[in-house]
């Protein structure tokens, strides 16, 4: 779309799984990029990698500066160097165990600054954002398909973080109706970008179940602990809508696009997810066709907090946003694989 050649664009936690996705997409689309993100959970080296996939012409498009957004004056620094036309804000801490063990941690890094950045994006009169929300919101869902007006719950403080800054969003907008603001509820995010150069590498043991299996795909860990296998779904185990995370990433650019055409969007949720359940032991036989490898199992006890079965309703998406997710579970394994198999060790050189 043509309005939308070097519009500029600050891209918070840039270096991280769903950010590195996100930015490849945007330089493609041509706008411009500025990421600042701490290196918390992530390295250079995926920065470096996005380069390498967008190529050295696009690459001069896209600013790299290590911030921290609890420093109002990191963000400041970038603010007062140039003009942007609109944040998307995906930094932030994200380990639902880790939070409920270390609740200040959370509200620190995730609530202090958010609140930074919208401060200073205030400052400087910029008041387009996108925002990284979650299908956490939803708590355990009474209905599925979860629909963007249902109720809101949070079950532990990272969802805790992620419904406040939902709730600080819409008041902001209340109060100063120029803002226009897209908070996104990712479901699963899971895959990696098709050339296999990109991906989700956790530190440590991973929690979530896409990471957890490729790590046992490539011999890094013994076998997957499935949590639950007495859930009221067809075979036992817990149903999600896993996304690819290119299908997340250009739900990204169709939400920028939104917010610039669209003066009435005020503060809008939408749902990004496919729409599909699928349960963790249909998500390991697809592993194993994609992978051709065998994926040992044990079954557990279920996860506590752990819901029965969540996806998305993705009505709004499809009908304000003009966007679908393309990509099946059997994509989203071959990509995983993929990743997987050409960087066993993520971003490690070598271990
Ligand atoms: P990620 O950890 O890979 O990326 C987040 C990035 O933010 C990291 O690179 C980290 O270093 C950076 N960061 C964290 N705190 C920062 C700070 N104070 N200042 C600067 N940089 C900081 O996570 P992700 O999976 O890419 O998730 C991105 C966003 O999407 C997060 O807000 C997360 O809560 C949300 N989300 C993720 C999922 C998921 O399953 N991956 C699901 C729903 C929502
Ligand atoms: C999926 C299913 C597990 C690991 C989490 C956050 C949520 C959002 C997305 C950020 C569940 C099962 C998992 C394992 C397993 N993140 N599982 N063995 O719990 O749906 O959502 O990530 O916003 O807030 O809570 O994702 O990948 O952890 O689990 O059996 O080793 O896989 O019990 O049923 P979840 P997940």
């Amino acid at each position: 779309m043509g309005s939308s050649v070097e519009q500029n664009i600050l891209v918070t936690g840039g270096a991280g799984f769903i950010g590195t996705h996100t930015v490849v997409q945007l330089l493609k689309e041509g706008f411009k990029v500025s990421i600042i993100d701490n290196l918390d959970n992530s390295v250079i080296e995926a920065v470096d990698r996005v380069r390498e996939l967008v190529g050295p012409h696009l690459s001069k498009k896209l600013n790299f500066t290590q911030g921290d957004l609890r420093n109002k004056g990191d963000i400041e620094k970038l603010f007062s160097k140039q003009r942007f036309d609109a944040v998307i804000h995906f930094a932030g801490l994200k380990a639902v165990g880790e939070s409920v063990a270390n609740p200040r941690r959370y509200f620190d890094n995730n609530l202090v600054g958010t609140i930074n950045l919208y401060e200073t994006m205030a400052k400087h009169n910029c008041k387009n954002m996108v925002f990284s929300s979650s299908a956490t919101v939803y708590g355990q869902p009474e209905k599925i398909p979860c629909m963007e007006d249902f109720e809101l719950k949070a079950m532990n403080p990272y969802g805790r973080t992620k419904l406040f800054l939902e709730d600080i969003a819409r008041d902001i907008q209340a109060a100063e109706p120029e803002w226009r603001i897209v908070l996104l509820r990712y479901f699963n995010p899971v895959g990696a970008h098709e050339s296999g150069r990109i991906g989700e590498d956790p530190k440590g043991i991973p929690n979530n179940l896409m990471p957890y299996i490729q790590q046992v795909a490539v011999g890094r860990l013994p076998e997957l602990n499935v949590y639950g296998h007495d859930y009221p779904t067809e075979d036992g185990s817990a149903v999600r809508d896993y996304i690819h995370v290119m299908d997340l990433a250009d739900g990204h650019i169709a939400a920028l696009r939104k917010l610039f055409d669209d003066p009435k969007i005020g503060c809008t949720a939408y749902n990004l997810g496919t729409g599909r359940g699928t349960s963790v032991l249909e998500m390991v036989a697809a592993f194993e066709k994609a992978s051709g490898k065998k994926i040992p199992t044990k079954l557990c006890p279920r996860r506590p907090g752990d819901a029965t079965a969540v996806y998305a309703s993705t009505e709004r998406a499809e009908k304000e946003l003009g966007w679908k997710a393309k990509y099946g579970v059997d994509e989203m394994c071959r990509d995983q694989w993929n990743w997987a198999n050409n960087n066993p060790w993520g971003y490690q050189k070598k271990h």
